[in-house]
């Protein structure tokens, strides 16, 4: 069939099945914001509004917290964590000042890739709980007001889930198209039946694994046994999106959608291109492949019709039960700001509310210029949206690892909070940063448990470093479990932990607690534009934030081992050798006198209140 006829009996039956899926829209169960349904009271009416506004916009300047539930905290002893433990700390969370919590995949799962391969998208693993320890979550995170954000896996499922159960037991079930079959070519020199393509997955070798009873072979672009799910086929729509209205209905406050770029392949099949290095040699990637540039599986155009499907069933949804923003991150790893772009939507058809920008996160170098450009790509190239800032997460190696000197890494790390917290928009951030926990990785072959590690030993060790327990204390397994956990707490626990840093008001953990309540009690960060100054200081980089009607905002960070001083009074924006009144620094530095010499020590942070 022409492809274009088939496109449009695509759209037509995907409208059809998303309007029947939401029309039955119950109102929710969970609930945990505030609803409207109230009579306005003596409240008033402006008072209503403007409330209804900021859980209408709660997102727009929101800290999110990752949590990686396996490593947070366990309740029962088995040495993995569980719903009940993210339970028990939550009155960390909200001390803390999150308004949000994403939760890694806890749907049942064979746990291959520790819940990214999922068994039932509408259940809890009992590893993790039940579904009533889910609404408990939900309801006492609510209570707090913090929303719960559950991981939405549409690329793949397990090859444990029932469809694809059925899609591989024969060619005619009316499963065998939920996934990517193809047939296999004959190698010419061989005669023997080869993959249709060199297409690899990204966790090593082809992509693509022969079925010995039904003589075809499957798509993966991760694990054997993670299938990717075809997304030409309306009813993979129709599945996904009762998936989501099955957990909107609980309450929850929105999805991050893991690896959406790969959604889609190319229909040509053609193979992809061969990375070469700058002399023309092939690269070899840490699993003993050549590098494919990833031109037919990775950011294909269809990704942005489902985008804008899943948008408008969620806004539908906040429309019809109770108001407050449900909200869609995307984990969109983008060549270029203008990929990152296109992720908002086009007019009038929005997708993402907040895609991830990795630009600005895996910079992985201490380099002034090269933040300031990203930072500035942000604030100016995503036409009015609002960014979603992270550094860190459950696939990359911390913070410790990717920028630190090992001497100063503590302030390094207050200085990419600083930036975190202090620049316009969302802010993301991975459970332990706020403590400053330390990548650890496996040191031998047999302890990995991430298979990637395993396949990519010794260059690529896996993820396990950077899904250590978390540190609560100094006691033996550091209060994440009284049993033995899944990874081995780190030697670094017994300094490095909670229990520690909320004795020392000089704390990392102080220091993100201060730079999250300026976020959310200083107007100009709560919604100031970021401007550049002193654009050409290679050492230390400068920022100001201005919003109408609120006092301007200047913030310093240094990214040098050195003390530096800079001069803000001729820096740009105009702001002339005014008085400055510290809201925040480094502990130790002096406050400056004016704008004319503000005083950094070694990656030493300055922000205040231009008067
Ligand atoms: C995403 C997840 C990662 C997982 C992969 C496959 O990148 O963040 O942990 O392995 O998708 O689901």
């Amino acid at each position: 069939m022409d492809s274009k006829i088939r496109k449009g009996i695509w759209n037509c039956t995907i409208a059809l099945l998303m309007a029947l899926v939401f029309a039955t829209a119950a109102p929710t169960a969970g609930g945990q914001t505030p609803t409207v349904k109230t009579k306005p009271g003596n409240k008033g009416q402006a008072e209503q509004k403007r409330n209804q506004a900021e859980v209408k916009d709660w997102w727009k300047n929101a800290v999110i917290y990752e949590i990686y539930p396996r490593s947070f905290q366990d309740t029962n002893g088995d040495g993995l964590g569980d719903l009940n433990g993210i339970t028990e700390r939550l009155d960390y969370l909200k001390e803390l000042g999150v308004d949000a919590i994403w939760l890694t995949p806890v749907y049942p799962s064979p746990q291959v890739d520790f819940g990214y391969d999922i068994s039932d998208y509408k259940n809890i693993d009992p590893q993790y709980g039940t579904l009533a320890d889910f609404d408990r979550l939900v309801a006492e995170a609510g209570k707090r007001h913090i929303r719960v954000l559950m991981d939405m896996v549409m690329n793949h499922t397990s090859d444990q889930h029932e469809w694809f159960l059925e899609s591989r037991s024969s060619r005619d079930n009316p499963y065998r198209d939920w996934y990517v079959w193809h047939d296999g070519k004959v190698d010419r020199a061989t005669g023997k039946t080869v993959p249709p393509n060199n297409w690899q997955s990204l966790f090593g070798h082809s992509a693509w694994e022969w079925d010995a009873k039904t003589r075809q072979y499957y798509y993966h672009k991760f694990y054997i046994q993670q299938p990717d799910v075809n997304w030409h086929n309306p009813q993979v729509h129709a599945a996904f999106e009762d998936v989501a209205h099955f957990w909107l209905k609980r309450g929850v406050g929105g999805f991050r959608f893991d690896a959406i770029t790969t959604l889609y392949e190319d229909p040509s099949l053609a193979d992809e291109g061969v990375v070469r290095d700058k002399d023309g040699k092939v690269i070899i990637n840490a699993y003993g492949d050549p590098q494919l540039d990833g031109s037919k599986t990775d950011n294909q155009p269809g990704l942005h019709p489902v985008m804008q499907e899943m948008r408008a069933a969620t806004d539908k949804f906040n429309l019809e039960t109770f108001p407050g923003t449900r909200v869609l991150i995307g984990e969109t790893y983008l060549p270029n700001i203008e990929e990152l772009t296109k992720m908002y939507g086009p007019p009038g058809k929005p997708e993402f509310h907040l895609p991830m920008d990795t630009q600005v996160a895996f910079i992985n170098k201490l380099d002034v210029a090269t933040f300031r450009s990203k930072l500035i790509d942000a604030e100016t190239h995503l036409s009015a949206h609002i960014p979603l800032l992270l550094f860190d997460n459950h696939d990359n190696p911390r913070l410790d690892m990717r920028y630190g000197d090992g001497v100063h890494d503590e302030d390094i790390q207050r200085v990419l909070a600083t930036i975190l917290f202090a620049s316009r928009g969302a802010a993301l951030f991975y459970y332990g940063d706020e403590i400053g926990m330390k990548t650890t990785p496996p040191e031998r072959k047999q302890d990995v448990k991430d298979p990637i590690g395993i396949t990519g030993w010794p260059r690529e060790k896996g993820r396990d470093g950077e899904r250590t327990p978390m540190q609560w204390d100094a006691s033996a397994q550091a209060g994440f479990t009284t049993g033995t956990p899944w990874l081995p707490v780190p030697p670094s626990a017994q300094t490095i932990n909670v229990a520690a840093q909320k004795k020392d008001p000089y704390s990392l953990l102080a220091w993100y607690q201060s730079l999250i309540r300026l976020k959310k009690t200083v107007p100009a960060f709560e919604r100031g534009a970021n401007i550049m100054l002193d654009v050409e200081n290679t050492n230390v980089l400068s920022w100001l934030r201005q919003a109408p009607g609120a006092a301007q905002v200047v913030v310093c960070v240094n990214f040098t081992a050195e003390p530096q001083t800079v001069n803000l009074a001729t820096g740009g924006a105009g702001i002339g050798p005014r008085h400055v009144k510290t809201l925040l620094k480094t502990p130790g530095a002096a406050d400056p006198q004016s704008l004319r010499a503000i005083k950094l020590g070694p990656f030493g942070v300055y922000m205040g209140e231009v008067q």
